[in-house]
């Protein structure tokens, strides 16, 4: 039976499983007042948006749209500038117009953004300078400087998190309705990186064709500048359900539907250190009526696949669950195959998307994290691959990027090699790729979608 809608289900039923994850806050109470300030507040988002999310997720289950999840590994909280934001919104809507050439449907526009700021961690501590500190668990928890007391969790965080959840937020939504970006000028965005060096003259011919495309879409009389459905920006917003505190704090009853919605973001996920079948995370999205995914590592078993899908969606139900494959480039054609065939022939209509992220990650010389360009692609290869082979649609890319030029991934067009990791290297947690690395990510797709 479906945890959502039962009344035997509340926000607080997590609690009696384990939760992988959590801080060790210091002050139960600081937290508890923290808390009692939150269930105050008003939602994020609101459950008629994560419904329409839902929906057109449920396009993407059908084959009949893509899914394009994308932005920071851990936001900042130094990051919310208008600038800042308008940046990394031109750059999705710029791979979101190649992509919907490529796969020739439309493609829905979701943010690792508005909240993404808390991390699991492989290890609770680190060593730093021969002392043992805690590990930095993202801004919502605590500092990233690497000092005992910075990294000690203070619960006003999550206060900060939703204030800065909220004034990215109202930025979005700003620019949603302010006719930021038309299709026109996204595309001359578009042309100006494939003139910009060789590795775009490589798309010259794709972008030609979308220059065409549009110019007939013109003659036809259709308006590309000023219609209402060229000129809509909607960036829905995600992150990693792992404060459980938090996420039940901000999680309301839906009066119209009488379900429970997690007003803290439209998409929630759960993460690979997170997806025990019968822990905490799954037993608290299990119960609401969000869209969530799940991502799924190279140790995930049939069992425990369809273990988490009947658990998650058991009306199976075309938009609730998207499944997040990260298993590597070296590992996916090995390991997601038996996944997606047990999921399809026991009738779960999920989304099936890749990230070619976190399965790649490698120490560089220096001793920083990295991830190759040609491991990102060839793991997108081989999830097109398994996907073909299983008649199954290839639902959508989940990726780690940011609009600026840092050199944080190795490789790509602009070759970033090992000795330039130092030069841009500003992540607050795993390494992105840099604005041009996307932009060629994307064509890559695309050309790969028509084919
Ligand atoms: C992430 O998405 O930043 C992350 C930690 O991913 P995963 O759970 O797949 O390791
Ligand atoms: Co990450």
């Amino acid at each position: 039976m479906s945890a959502v809608g039962s009344p035997h289900w509340s926000p607080v039923a997590w609690r009696a499983h384990a939760a992988a994850q959590q801080p060790a806050w210091p002050d139960a109470a600081a937290l508890e007042r923290v808390l009692a300030t939150l269930r105050e507040w008003p939602p994020l988002v609101f459950a008629s948006e994560a419904r329409r999310l839902r929906a057109a997720l449920g396009e993407v289950a059908q084959g009949r749209a893509f899914l394009l999840q994308a932005g920071d590994c851990a936001e900042s909280f130094d990051d919310v500038s208008a600038e800042s934001l308008h940046e990394r919104l031109k750059l999705v809507l710029q791979m979101a117009i190649v992509l919907t050439y490529g796969a020739g449907v439309h493609v829905v526009k979701v943010g690792r953004i508005a909240g993404q700021y808390a991390k699991p961690r492989s290890s609770p501590t680190e060593v730093v300078d021969g002392a043992e500190i805690q590990s930095f668990r993202g801004p919502m928890v605590n500092s990233g400087i690497a000092t005992a007391e910075a990294r000690v969790p203070d619960p006003e965080r999550l206060v900060l998190g939703y204030q800065r959840a909220a004034i990215t937020l109202d930025l979005l939504r700003g620019f949603a309705t302010g006719g930021f970006a038309d299709l026109g000028r996204v595309h001359t965005w578009n042309r100006e990186f494939v003139a910009s060096s060789p590795v775009g003259r490589r798309y010259e011919g794709l972008a030609d064709e979308i220059h065409r495309a549009l110019r007939f879409m013109r003659a036809c009389g259709v308006d590309v500048e000023r219609d209402a459905r060229f000129r809509s920006v909607e960036l829905w917003t995600s992150h990693e359900a792992l404060l459980l505190d938090f996420e039940e704090a901000l999680t309301r009853r839906d009066p119209e539907s009488g379900q429970w919605y997690d007003g803290s973001a439209h998409l929630l996920w759960i993460g690979e250190r997170t997806r025990a079948v019968d822990g905490a995370h799954v037993a608290f999205l299990a119960g609401v009526a969000n869209p969530i995914g799940v991502k799924l590592g190279p140790s995930a078993s049939v069992d425990d696949v369809l273990g988490l899908c009947e658990r998650l969606d058991p009306e199976r139900s075309p938009g609730r669950l998207t499944l997040i494959a990260r298993m590597g480039a070296r590992q996916v054609r090995e390991r997601l195959p038996a996944l997606v065939n047990a999921v399809r022939a026991a009738g779960f209509p999920v989304v099936w998307a890749c990230d070619p992220m976190h399965g790649n990650t490698a120490l560089a010389g220096d001793g920083r994290k990295t991830r190759h360009f040609d491991d990102v692609l060839g793991e997108l290869e081989g999830f097109f691959d398994v996907c073909r082979a299983a008649s199954v649609w290839p639902g959508g890319i989940h990726v780690e990027l940011t609009a600026g030029d840092v050199t944080e991934c190795l490789g790509g067009g602009d070759d970033v090699r090992p000795e330039d990791l130092g030069l841009r290297y500003t992540t607050t947690c795993d390494p992105r790729l840099n604005g041009r690395q996307s932009l060629d990510l994307a064509f890559r797709v695309a050309e790969r979608l028509r084919g």
